[in-house]
C-alpha cells in the first residue's frame, strides 16, 4: 500500500537488432539472450512480445560493411532492408509502437554518427543526412523517431522537415543527455558499428557534466522534442532526476547494452541473482524519475512479472 514505485511492462521499450535476409538469428556474444534477427523472425518476435504485454520497440539495423559509405546512403534508401521491415512491422501490427534510430553510425564507413571530413565530424552537413533518414523512416509508418547522434540542432531540423512533409503525428524522442560512455561497447558489437578512428567525445557529453544536461534539455524542448532521454541510465541516475525535476516532458532512460551485459555476466557466473538484480535496476531507474525505460531486459521482465500486471 505504501510502496512508492512500480515498474510495469508498459513502461518499457524493447530495443531489437535487425539483420538483412531470412531465417537468421544470431546471438550477440557480449549480450547473452539478445539476438540479431532477420525481418521474418523480427515479425514473430514482435508478435510474441505484444502477447507478453510489451507495447513498444526500438529497432536498429545491423548493416554489412559492403553497404556502408561516407554519407550513409543506405539510411534513406527505401529498398534497403531496414525501411522495408519497419513498414512490414507497422502493417502487420499497427498497435505496436515502433521507434527508430536516426543516426549515421550503422551505415557509416567511418563508424561515426556524423559526416567525417579530414578527421572531423561536421555538424551541419550531418543534419542534411539525418533529415533524409528521418523522412524515409517516417514514411514507413513508424511512431517515434530517436535521433541518437547528439548533433546540435537536429531535433528542430527534423521536426521542421516532418511537419512540412505532413508527418505532424510522428514523435521525436531526443537523446538529450547522451554521454560518451564505455557502456556502449556490446551494442557496437551487435551492429559492428564501432568508430574506425577516434572516439565520440566531440559530440557526446562529458560524463563529468551535469548542468550541461539542462542546456541540452532546454534546446531540445524549444526545438520540439516530445520526450527527453538520458543515456546510459545507471551511472546517470542523478541526471534522470535532474531532468525530471526541470521538465514537464516525459523522461526516458536508456538502460544500455553494457548495463545489461554486466548483470548477465555476473548472473551466469552465479555471483548475482540475475532476476532480482534486473528488477532492482529497473526500479532504481524509475524511482530516479524515468517515465519510460529502454531496456534489453524487457522480455525477461515481462515474463517474470506476468502475474503482477
Ligand atoms: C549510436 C547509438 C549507440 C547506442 C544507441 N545508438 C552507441 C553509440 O553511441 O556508440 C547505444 C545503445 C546501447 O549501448 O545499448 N547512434
Amino acid at each position: 500500500m505504501v510502496e512508492e514505485t512500480q515498474v510495469k511492462t508498459s513502461d518499457l521499450i524493447f530495443p531489437l537488432f535487425l539483420l538483412d535476409g531470412r531465417n537468421k538469428k544470431v546471438e550477440v556474444s557480449s549480450m547473452p539472450g539478445i539476438f540479431r534477427l532477420s525481418g521474418d523472425l523480427m515479425l514473430k518476435e514482435v508478435e510474441e512480445c505484444l502477447s507478453l504485454g510489451i507495447t513498444a520497440f526500438d529497432i536498429f539495423p545491423a548493416v554489412e560493411d559492403q553497404y556502408k559509405d561516407k554519407t550513409a546512403t543506405r539510411s534513406y534508401d527505401e529498398n534497403f532492408f531496414y525501411l522495408k521491415v519497419l513498414k512490414e512491422v507497422k502493417q502487420r501490427f499497427p498497435e505496436a509502437c515502433v521507434m527508430t534510430d536516426v543516426a549515421m553510425d550503422p551505415y557509416s564507413s567511418d563508424g561515426h554518427d556524423g559526416f567525417v571530413q579530414d578527421g572531423k565530424i561536421l555538424n551541419d552537413e550531418t543534419l542534411e543526412i539525418l533529415g533524409k533518414m528521418a523522412l524515409a523512416q517516417a514514411a514507413t509508418g513508424i511512431d517515434i523517431l530517436g535521433p541518437s547522434d547528439m548533433m546540435d540542432g537536429r531535433v528542430g531540423y527534423i521536426r521542421n522537415l516532418l511537419d512540412k512533409n505532413g508527418f505532424t503525428d510522428v514523435s521525436i524522442m531526443s537523446y538529450t543527455a547522451k554521454y560518451a560512455s564505455g557502456f556502449y561497447n556490446p551494442f557496437r558489437d551487435a551492429l559492428d558499428s564501432a568508430p574506425k578512428f577516434g572516439d565520440k567525445k566531440t559530440y557526446q557529453m562529458n560524463p563529468a557534466n551535469k548542468r550541461e544536461a539542462l542546456i541540452e534539455a532546454e534546446l531540445d524542448t524549444e526545438e520540439g522534442a516530445d520526450f527527453l532521454m538520458v543515456k546510459p541510465a545507471l551511472a546517470y541516475l542523478d541526471i534522470i532526476q535532474l531532468l525530471k525535476s526541470n521538465s514537464n516532458l516525459p523522461i526516458a532512460a536508456y538502460n544500455v547494452s553494457g548495463e545489461y551485459s554486466m548483470i548477465k555476466a555476473a548472473a551466469q557466473k552465479g555471483w548475482l541473482d540475475g532476476d532480482r538484480v534486473m528488477k532492482e535496476t529497473l526500479l532504481s531507474i524509475k524511482r530516479a524519475g524515468a517515465d519510460v525505460i529502454l531496456t534489453y531486459f524487457a522480455k525477461e521482465f515481462a515474463r517474470s512479472n506476468s502475474n503482477n500486471q
